[in-house]
């Protein structure tokens, strides 16, 4: 291992969303030390002008390189890299992965019958940064694929309040969804990092023929290919406790809380950002 090797992996969303990412990373490669950063006073991103959320991408990325050394940036927030995602990795030396091209990519590999959704924010769903994702994807594995594309606004205040069951949110599932059912596609992509938290509502409404596909492990899975291509996997030393940092631009209190129920026992602390 060498000195680079060392260095942590960094991680943004606007919220708790990319936990869904860390997680996969941490489970995939725990050697890695992780800094994320949750903009939570600025959450949603989603709802907000394009030109906003790439400015809070280039802060969060800033801060990243400056104050923490990281190695490579994951994007963990689909709005974010929607709208950033060339603009970061024109910017910083290190490398920049976001979570578009990767579930766009798992999710052909799920269908059967060449039907495929992918819900998002309504910042992420208006970028067209699916729509070119899913036919670069397409075109790779010379299939031809029909895609529907739908912004669900609302899920992600569902999240960040921790109602991700009950009869509220499964109404509104079933009034977003009508469209994907009527499709009839067979898988649909949770294009945005806070979905995953509600794979029970959004399965449960359009029936366990459609197969759900997010872009956490996949993800995490580039991140891993990215480091070792560039000879900066890092290996942990016997007994080490591999250090992995959470900040919040909110009440990290509260990040803490929430975060910890989300993420799991590797959430060991939650500290102010900026520092
Ligand atoms: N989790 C984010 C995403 O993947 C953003 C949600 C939001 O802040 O609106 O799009």
């Amino acid at each position: 291992m060498n000195a680079s090797s060392d260095r942590p992996i960094g991680m943004f969303d606007s919220g708790f969303g990319g936990l869904t990412v860390a997680r996969a990373a941490i489970d995939l490669l725990p050697d890695e030390k992780l800094i994320y950063i949750g903009d939570t006073a600025r959450y949603p991103y989603g709802p907000k002008p394009a030109k906003d959320v790439r400015g809070f991408a280039i802060e969060l990325a800033t801060s990243l390189v400056r104050d923490f050394d990281v190695k490579l940036i994951v994007v963990a927030c689909n709005t974010a890299a929607s709208v950033a995602l060339g603009e970061l990795q024109r910017s910083f030396a290190v490398p920049v992965i976001g979570v578009v091209e990767p579930g766009a990519r798992a999710l052909i590999r799920q269908t059967r019958n060449k039907r495929v959704g992918v819900i998002g924010t309504t910042g992420t769903i208006d970028s067209g940064a699916y729509d070119a994702a899913v036919k670069d994807a397409a075109n790779e594995l010379g299939e031809s694929i029909d895609l529907i594309t739908i912004a669900c606004p609302g899920f992600v205040e569902f999240v960040e309040r921790d109602e991700t069951s009950g009869s509220a949110v499964t109404e509104l599932a079933r009034r977003l969804l009508a469209p994907m059912r009527e499709a009839e596609v067979d898988a649909l992509l949770l294009g945005c990092t806070h979905y995953p938290y509600l794979r029970d509502v959004i399965g449960q409404v359009l029936g366990s023929d459609v197969r759900l596909v997010d872009s956490a492990l996949v993800t995490a899975i580039t991140v891993r290919q990215t480091l070792a291509d560039l000879d900066l996997v890092r290996v942990a030393t016997r007994g080490e406790v591999v250090t992995r940092d959470f900040y919040s631009s909110g009440d990290a209190a509260h990040f803490f809380n929430l975060g910890r129920r989300f993420l799991g026992p590797e959430l060991t602390n939650a500290k102010a950002w900026p520092i």
